[in-house]
């Protein structure tokens, strides 16, 4: 007999003779003629009332059907006759699969997420984590739907790689090296890394972005996603050392076209949410967050702000505000300064655009005929209320000549990115991309303030269990 999901079963539009459910026990209770379980078996946030009557045979095995064990049950799809639920499921056959014993850590509700993170390998039963999970694997899910819908193509860019796609330097070495004992250079003085396993340096990707553009000039429209690998030390509600992120790539586009490719695809992931997840967004919004719903939806009516990054600085120097980092043209915007524009200034989301060039990447394009000492490039940074920044992206330098200068700018060797160069010798073209952090966007969506909590396993400075 096939089994049948609570959540098909919690829909059905009509009784059942034969019904096979299979999942893990929530809660029981125990009457004088009846035992009443809840069963969860994780496709939906409800579970399914199941009773069991004293008299059934299989009664006695009711005993070992604990909190967290996992249970097979055979019986009856009838209208249930309590509030609170249409179908409950009256038993026939009744068997425990693995039992579970009182040392089971989830067996009251109310744990902090803290002690949660410390069994990660559990907390995916729970009704927060559960959710959480679904709804990541339904977005990831309209991730894929809302570029191939518009012509994009999936490329899929390396893990390992040789080059920095930030030049930012916060990279993890890849090696397969003795490091007890290094391979040493002819001198003696460094470590050969010719001797490396790939023959050269290597480490684990910060962005695909720098394969992307490889692929946004052949395809015209790409994006990829992937897990990204930062060893930045920041231990941050927002940070974490392994991280998803999607990066649309796009030949023949400018920075305006960037931003509302960025704002549709913000807003049709939340849409997505609202229309598949709804029991889980509705559980966030009682449970975590009461405002979060109607954010929600405030942020898909109306067009998000954008506001150039000298436009930023004047509104943070008149703000009347004392902050802990001093701003000024020229400085990079710290999260404090992200979440005033966002939270309090315009109290919705706010692209910032056209940044001093020497605070960001190498790769983004000089805007022209800005006065000298006041040099932007055409940045982007989209900032919403909660998180700050959840997408990074740009316009690209696709001028040979400017590139060059902007890598010099960045102190980067023209030899480690003689490819990415050939894409300015070749048919280079205007185009742009960004990246969302996947995480941020899951925590804007079910409003989960940490991101250790959006992601299975979190992996963040002296962290990587599991
Ligand atoms: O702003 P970032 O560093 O931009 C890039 O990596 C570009 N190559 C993207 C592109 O243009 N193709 O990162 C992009 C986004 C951030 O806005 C943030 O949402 C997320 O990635 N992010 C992180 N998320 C979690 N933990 C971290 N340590 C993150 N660093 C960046
Ligand atoms: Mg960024």
């Amino acid at each position: 007999m096939q089994r049948t999901l609570v959540k098909d079963a919690l829909n059905a539009t009509a009784s059942s003779n034969a019904i096979l459910l299979q999942g893990w026990v929530r809660t029981r209770r125990d009457a004088k003629a009846f035992s009443f379980i809840e069963l969860n078996d994780g496709s939906c946030l409800k579970g399914m009332q199941v009773i069991v009557d004293a008299t059934l045979p299989d009664y006695g095995n009711v005993a070992q059907a604990n909190t967290g064990a996992s249970i097979e049950v055979h019986g009856k799809l009838v209208e249930s006759k309590g509030g609170g639920q249409k179908w409950e499921v009256v038993a026939e056959k009744f068997t425990v699969l693995g039992e579970a014993d009182n040392t089971y850590p989830l067996q009251k509700k109310g744990h902090s997420l803290e002690f949660l993170r410390e069994i990660a390998h559990l907390r995916p039963r729970s009704n927060l984590f559960g959710a959480v999970f679904r709804v990541r694997s339904r977005l990831a899910y309209a991730v894929h739907q809302f570029f191939q819908e518009r012509s994009f193509h999936y490329v899929h860019t390396p893990i390992v790689t040789a080059s920095d796609a930030e030049g930012a330097g916060d990279m993890f070495r890849v090696t397969s090296l003795d490091l007890a004992n290094p391979p040493k250079t002819a001198d003696g003085k460094g470590v050969d890394n010719a001797q490396d396993f790939f023959g050269k340096k290597t480490f684990l990707t910060v962005s695909g972005q720098l394969e992307a553009e490889i692929f946004a000039s052949a395809l015209s429209n790409v994006y990829t996603f992937g897990p990204t690998f930062r060893a930045e030390n920041s231990n941050t509600s927002r940070h974490a050392a392994e991280f998803w992120m999607i990066e649309p790539e796009v030949a023949f586009c400018d920075l305006n076209g960037n931003m509302d490719l960025a704002e549709a695809f913000v807003k049709h992931l939340i849409r997505d949410a609202k229309e598949h997840c709804a029991a889980d967004l509705e559980f966030f919004g009682k449970f975590v967050d009461k405002d979060l719903l109607a954010r929600l939806d405030f942020v898909l009516e109306k067009p998000f702000v954008r506001c150039s990054y000298t436009e930023a600085v004047t509104i943070l120097e008149q703000s009347g505000k004392t902050w802990e980092h001093p701003v000024a043209w020229g400085a990079n915007l710290q999260a404090e300064h992200e979440r005033f524009l966002t939270e309090e200034h315009f109290k919705c989301p706010v692209t910032v655009y056209n940044y001093p060039r020497a605070i960001k990447a190498f790769y983004m394009r000089q805007t022209d005929g800005t006065a000298e000492g006041r040099e932007t490039v055409a940045a982007m940074d989209l900032l919403v209320p909660g998180i700050g920044e959840i997408i990074g992206g740009s316009q690209r330098e696709e001028r040979l000549d400017k590139l060059r200068a902007g890598m010099a700018l960045h102190q980067l060797n023209e030899k480690d990115y003689w490819w990415y160069l050939d894409l300015r010798r070749y048919g280079t073209v205007p185009h742009a991309g960004f990246g969302l952090g996947f995480e941020r966007m899951l925590m804007f969506v079910t409003g989960v303030a940490n991101i250790r909590d959006v992601i299975p396993f979190a992996r963040t400075p002296g962290t990587a269990d599991f």
